[in-house]
């Protein structure tokens, strides 16, 4: 069912280190995405596909997680995760880099599900600096690095739960169990 995998796929903050993501596993998100819709079909969107340790280290130092939760470090020590995809925006295809926003969504979820799948997880992340990661992976001036996709195998406990006067704010119990509120129904459907 479409909804359990749209339940399951959370933004994971925890990793199992000795489950390795290979360069095919990756691929094989990156065939599902090249699938959906773009904006007047221009698919402007390209992957770097990062799994090798060293490359996967330095991903590792530059990127920022749950901002949100100031007096935890996330990832754990010894729980990153064990893959990236970097997604980038193709200058040469569309000059408007506010074009292809929604193509990134779209492509990001759909990676994510489909990583959920192959029963590995992810998470997006939109906080990191740009020109680090653009010089770490070695790319090229025409592609702008618009977001990155965390990739491994979930290790770490994640619970939705509704939305309680009007916060939306992510959490965490003494037992490290994440709680994600969502808005309900009633909150989103205009009446
Ligand atoms: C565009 C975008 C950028 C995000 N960037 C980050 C990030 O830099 N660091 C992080 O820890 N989580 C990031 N997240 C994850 C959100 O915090 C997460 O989606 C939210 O807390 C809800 O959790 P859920 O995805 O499990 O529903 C990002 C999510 C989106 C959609």
């Amino acid at each position: 069912m479409l909804r359990d995998l749209v339940e399951k796929n959370r933004s994971y903050r925890g990793y199992d280190e000795s489950r390795k993501v290979t360069r095919d596993e990756l691929l094989q998100m990156v065939d599902v995405a090249r699938l959906v819709p773009s904006g007047a079909n221009l698919q402007p969107l390209r992957y770097r596909l990062v799994f090798e340790e060293e490359e996967v280290k330095g991903m590792n130092a530059l990127t920022r997680w749950a901002k949100a939760l100031k007096d935890v470090q996330l990832p754990h020590p010894g729980k990153y995760p064990t893959a990236y995809i970097c997604i980038c925006d193709d200058l040469t295809v569309c000059k408007n880099p506010d074009a292809s926003r929604t193509d990134v969504g779209i492509a990001a979820q759909t990676i994510l599900l489909q990583a959920t799948e192959q029963g590995l997880g992810g998470c997006m992340l939109g906080n990191f600096d740009r020109s680090d990661v653009k010089a770490l992976l070695g790319l090229p001036e025409h592609l702008e690095v618009v977001l990155l996709l965390a990739i491994g195998k979930p290790d770490e406990e994640i619970t939705l739960c509704d939305v309680q006067d009007g916060q939306t704010n992510y959490w965490r119990d003494g037992k490290d169990v994440h709680y994600v509120p969502k808005r309900t129904l009633e909150d989103v459907v205009i009446p």
